[in-house]
């Protein structure tokens, strides 16, 4: 469902991805692990087109990400993004946060946009939410309300940046079990995530991404308990203490 290979990029003399190579297959969960800096964010938004690489592959769902604009959008319409800062719209209601893309990329009536909304927010948790705003939410409400609004764009795949590290351990908890019910659903994901258990219990493989290049990439028990990389044993060593 997803091939990058070989990507290379940067910014300006900053080289930020060194041959990054990833597969997912459909319905598998890929964990992303490594330090700040490291290039995981840059990886994730390269996937969706975000950002353009220098060189290197990249196919999803069998569409080649390359300078053809249709394929660029074909991709963007496959793949929801959720990043740390849910980037809700602030005047809008969760209601209406939901429906706004729906109308514009989708093309859905308001109607239309309405049902699939107070679905995916009832598939969140959030029902009670329609008619708050952004501002009366907590923000692992707000960021299970991002993570309806991707889903309203009905992606096959959704790539998660970090979606839980600006929150406290409950809403983190709430918020994961989405995404663990997502995945039991078989949606294909990217996820860069700190969260030891939720990988530990998702995971189809971990990787670690270090200094632009994927170093290890492994089943999720054989990654957390025996790294084959010291440098991955040391940074499982600094979170897990
Ligand atoms: N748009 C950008 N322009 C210039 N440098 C950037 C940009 N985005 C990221 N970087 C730099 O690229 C490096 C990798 O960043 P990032 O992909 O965000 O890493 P991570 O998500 O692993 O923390 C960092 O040094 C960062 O400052
Ligand atoms: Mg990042």
């Amino acid at each position: 469902m997803i091939m990058a290979r070989n990507l290379h990029k940067s910014f300006s003399k900053l080289k930020v991805l060194s041959g990054v190579s990833l597969e997912v297959k459909e319905s598998e969960v890929a964990v992303l692990v490594g330090p700040s800096g490291s290039g995981k964010s840059t990886f994730l938004r390269c996937l969706n087109g975000l950002e353009a690489v220098d060189s290197g592959e990249i196919i999803i769902d069998g569409i080649r990400l390359d300078h053809d604009r249709k394929n660029i959008a074909r991709i963007r319409s496959e793949t929801g993004m959720v990043f740390q800062n849910y980037n809700l719209f602030p005047h809008l209601n969760v209601l209406q946060n939901l429906i706004l893309a729906q109308k514009v990329v989708r093309g859905r009536s308001e109607i239309e946009a309405r049902e699939i909304g107070l679905g995916y927010l009832e598939k969140v948790g959030l029902s009670e939410k329609a008619n708050s705003l952004p501002a009366e939410i907590s923000g692992g409400q707000a960021q299970r309300v991002a993570i309806a609004r991707a889903l309203c764009m009905m992606p096959k795949i959704m790539l998660f940046d970090e979606p839980t590290s600006a929150l406290d351990p409950v809403m983190t908890a709430e918020v994961l079990m989405v995404i663990r019910r997502l995945a039991e659903e078989g949606m294909t994901m990217i996820a860069i995530s700190h969260e030891i258990n939720f990988a530990r219990d998702v995971a189809s493989h971990i990787s670690f991404m270090f200094d632009g290049k994927i170093i290890e990439t492994s089943p999720p028990l054989a990654f957390l308990n025996s790294p084959k990389n010291e440098i991955v044993r040391k940074f499982l060593g600094n979170i897990s203490s």
